[in-house]
């Protein structure tokens, strides 16, 4: 409770004087408006100068200045951090995940072994202070396998790892547990999407839910794309997104090994192929070479770089790969650290223009 200086209105004129008082920047927000039968009790956060009191009486007229006693605002609770700053030590506290991803109604985050105990009690915590997010996932692993899939624990809310995510304008169905899918590749998707030309060939060898395919579909009236992937699991919703976003005549889903659909299916045909498994993806420059129309065309290659490694040794690594598949790189002429995913690791991309 505070004693304040404040301007008492015949009922009538309060919500005018309210106005009247913030608009000369002395209306104290911070405090509640008292009422009782006949007025209203405005708190200021100072007395009103003669000026400012003519005006105030222009909008209100029989209003005076007086002393009341008010109560503080409650502040709108925002962060789930400062929903649990009385539930846990200051030690814990500091150890809260910093940042949370959020994938349709899922929020995912990264709970530190000191944090263990308490994972139900953040995860609680992320479900009040985010309305949207019906349930919370705690990383239980890292991105392993054929698959790029994490293992998840649900911490809070409904038991289940499906959703659909928005990005782009594009609306996309997710199993976290089934196919890969970052909302931390958002940029990235739609950078390489606004880079397509009318007309182009796309072939994206690690499509998984469809998140490049799709956008690009989405974005040029004339292209065509061979979205590829090995995971039976991406390609089911591949093709669900490919409906949900009425792209079918764009987008052709294919399931299979990049490199052994290229032999068979895919030679010769690209403008421009996406490589999106950064710790493979060295291993299909190859096939790359071979997918892209015997004039050339441009690579997106992604790949993990280490503190130690440059972006040099990177690009160096690259041109080798292209010319023992007998093609040239004529540029690379834009590179960039894509997000960190460990410590001292990057992804990183690559755009390189191959003849
Ligand atoms: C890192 S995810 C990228 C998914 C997607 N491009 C995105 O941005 O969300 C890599 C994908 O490559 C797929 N994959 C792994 N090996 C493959 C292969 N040999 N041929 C085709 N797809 C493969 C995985 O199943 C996974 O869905």
């Amino acid at each position: 409770m505070k004693k304040r200086v404040c301007l008492k209105v015949p009922k009538r004129y309060g919500e005018k004087a309210i106005v009247a008082a913030n608009k000369l920047k002395i209306f104290d927000r911070a405090l509640k408006v008292q009422r009782d039968e006949g007025f209203v009790y405005i708190p200021l956060i100072r007395r009103p100068s003669e000026k400012e009191f003519e005006t105030l009486r222009n909008q209100a007229p029989n209003c005076s200045v007086s002393t009341n006693i008010f109560s503080e605002k409650k502040k709108p609770i925002t962060t789930f951090v400062e929903l649990l700053a009385d539930k846990l030590p200051p030690h814990l506290l500091a150890s809260l995940p910093r940042s949370i991803d959020f994938v349709g109604d899922i929020a995912i985050v990264e709970v530190p072994p000191e944090l263990e105990t308490r994972k139900e009690l953040i995860g609680e915590a992320i479900l009040k202070a985010h309305k949207n997010v019906h349930t919370v996932l705690a990383k239980a692993g890292a991105v392993s396998g054929t698959y790029r899939l994490r293992k998840f624990d649900v911490i809070a809310g409904e038991p289940k790892t499906e959703t659909v995510h928005k990005e782009h304008g594009c609306r996309y169905c997710v199993d976290l547990a089934k196919a890969y899918f970052s909302p931390r590749l958002s940029y990235e998707h739609n950078r390489v999407a606004s880079l397509v030309k009318e007309g182009e060939t796309v072939v994206d060898f690690f499509a998984g839910v469809g998140p490049f395919s799709i956008l690009i579909a989405k974005k040029h009236e004339k292209v065509k794309v061979y979205a590829i992937d090995v995971n039976p699991n991406a390609i089911e919703l591949l093709n669900k997104n490919i409906r949900l976003n009425k792209v079918h005549n764009k987008v052709h889903p294919i399931l299979g090994d990049a490199k052994k659909i290229v032999e068979k299916r895919l030679f010769s045909v690209a403008d421009r192929v996406i490589m999106n498994l950064p710790e493979k993806a060295i291993e299909f420059v190859d096939a790359a070479c071979k997918a892209l129309k015997p004039e050339g065309g441009t690579v997106h290659f992604y790949s993990f770089v280490k503190a130690s490694d440059s972006m040099g040794n990177l690009t160096q690594k690259f041109v080798s790969a292209v010319e023992s598949s007998g093609r040239t790189v004529e540029k690379v002429p834009f590179s960039r650290l894509v997000r960190a995913t460990a410590p001292y690791e990057w992804q990183a991309v690559l755009d390189a223009e191959i003849r």
